[in-house]
C-alpha cells in the first residue's frame, strides 16, 4: 500500500476504481464576456435528433462543473462552512495524528481544513472523481505546504467496487452525497474502509429546507431554480436530512447537527454565494428547461436582490446543513 509508511506521504497514483469517462464528458462554451464556461453533459443529458435537450433521469456527473469559476465559488463556500465543520469534524474526533480519507474533496477546502487539524502527523487522503478537482486540491496543499495531504482519483458511485486503502482513521465528506446514487452503499461501505473504532462523518444539504420570515422573492426564486434543476438532473436534493437514516442503515447510531449559514443584506457573502451558485449552474437550469437565459440573466442578478425592497435589512439563508458522525464498532 503506498501510504503512509514513515517519511513523507507519497502521492497515490494509480486509479482506485477503473479510469472515469468523467473528463470527456465535459464540453466549453464561450459565454457572454466570462472566462470558458463548463457545459456539462451527464450520460443521456445532451442534444436529441432533433436538436432539442434531453436529460437523463439516471444521476450523471457532478451539476456544477469544475471550471475555475466552480472552484473559486467552493472556495468561498468553503470559507462559509468552515466553523461548522471544524467543530463537527472535532466532535468525530479529528485532531493531530489522525489518518483521514475526504471524499468529493472539490477544490480542496475541506481536505486544507482537516490538514490544519490533523496536523503534520496526520494524513489526508482527498479523493474526487474529477481530475480537475484533484489538481486544484494539490495545488492548494503544496501552496500551504501540507505535505500531509495526497489525492487519488475514484469514483464513489459503485460503492462494492471502491477500492479505498483501509486502516484509516476517519472517513469523512461535504457536499457529496447529493451526487452519490448508492449512498447507502457507500456509507456501508466505509464501515469497513476505516479502522474498528474509527469515524465516519458527513455534512450535507437539504435543497428545499431555507428559512426566515420575509425572504427575498428573487432569492426564493434562485434557491427554486436550483432545487428543480436538482431534480429533474436526478439529483438528490435533500441528502442532509437522509444522514441520521443512512449511518442507521449501516449499523451506526449517529449524533446530529444542523445549521443554516445566515448572512445579513443583499452585500452579504451569503446573497453573493446564491447568485454564485446560479452562475455556476446556468447552463443546467437552461438545459433543464427550469428558467430561461432572459429570466436568470445572470450577470444582473444581484444588482436586482439589491434593488429589492428592504434589500438591506434582510437575513439571506443558505439552504440548511445537516452534519452527522459516528465512530464504527470496535471488533
Ligand atoms: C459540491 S462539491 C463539494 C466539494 C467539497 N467536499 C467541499 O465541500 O468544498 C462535490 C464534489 O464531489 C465530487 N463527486 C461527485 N460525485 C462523485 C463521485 N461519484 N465520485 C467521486 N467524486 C464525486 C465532485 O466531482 C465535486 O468535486
Amino acid at each position: 500500500m503506498p501510504m503512509v509508511v514513515g517519511g513523507a506521504f507519497r502521492p497515490y497514483s494509480g486509479f482506485l476504481t477503473r479510469p472515469s469517462a468523467h473528463f470527456g464528458r465535459f464540453g466549453w462554451i464561450e459565454g457572454r464576456g466570462r472566462p470558458l464556461w463548463p457545459l456539462l453533459r451527464p450520460p443521456g443529458w445532451g442534444s436529441s435528433s432533433r436538436g432539442e435537450i434531453v436529460m437523463s433521469d439516471t444521476l450523471g456527473d457532478y451539476a456544477l462543473g469544475h471550471a475555475q469559476q466552480e472552484l473559486v465559488r467552493l472556495s468561498r463556500q468553503g470559507q462559509l462552512l468552515a466553523p461548522f465543520t471544524r467543530s463537527v469534524f472535532a466532535a468525530a474526533g479529528i485532531g493531530p495524528g489522525v489518518r483521514v480519507i475526504d471524499l468529493g474533496c472539490g477544490g480542496g477546502d475541506v481536505s486544507l481544513l482537516l490538514a490544519e487539524m490533523v496536523g503534520p502527523t496526520g494524513r489526508v487522503l482527498a479523493v474526487d472523481r474529477a481530475p480537475e478537482a484533484l489538481a486544484a486540491t494539490r495545488a492548494r496543499a503544496e501552496q500551504a505546504g501540507f505535505s500531509q495531504i495526497a489525492t487519488v482519483q475514484g469514483d464513489l458511485s459503485d460503492p462494492k467496487n471502491l477500492s479505498l486503502p483501509e486502516g484509516f482513521d476517519a472517513a469523512v465528506g461535504r457536499l457529496v452525497l447529493h451526487y452519490v446514487p448508492e449512498r447507502a452503499a457507500l456509507i456501508r461501505r466505509l464501515t469497513e474502509v476505516v479502522r474498528p473504532g474509527g469515524a465516519l462523518a458527513f455534512i450535507e444539504m437539504d435543497l428545499s429546507v431555507n428559512g426566515g420570515s420575509s425572504p427575498s422573492p428573487l432569492a426564493l426564486r434562485m434557491l427554486d431554480w436550483m432545487l428543480q434543476t436538482f431534480r429533474r438532473g436526478g439529483f438528490e436534493p435533500d441528502t442532509g436530512s437522509q444522514l441520521f437514516g443512512l449511518f442507521r442503515g449501516a449499523g451506526l447510531e449517529a449524533e446530529l447537527m444542523a445549521t443554516s449559514i445566515v448572512g445579513g443584506g443583499a452585500d452579504s457573502a451569503v446573497a453573493r454565494m446564491i447568485v454564485d451558485v446560479v452562475r455556476s449552474l446556468e447552463p443546467q437550469i437552461i438545459a433543464a428547461g427550469v428558467a430561461t437565459a432572459e429570466e436568470i440573466d445572470v450577470d444582473t442578478l444581484l444588482e436586482r436582490l439589491r434593488a429589492e425592497p428592504g434589500a438591506a435589512d434582510r437575513s439571506f439563508y443558505l439552504p440548511r446543513l445537516t452534519a452527522a458522525w459516528a465512530r464504527t464498532a470496535t471488533v
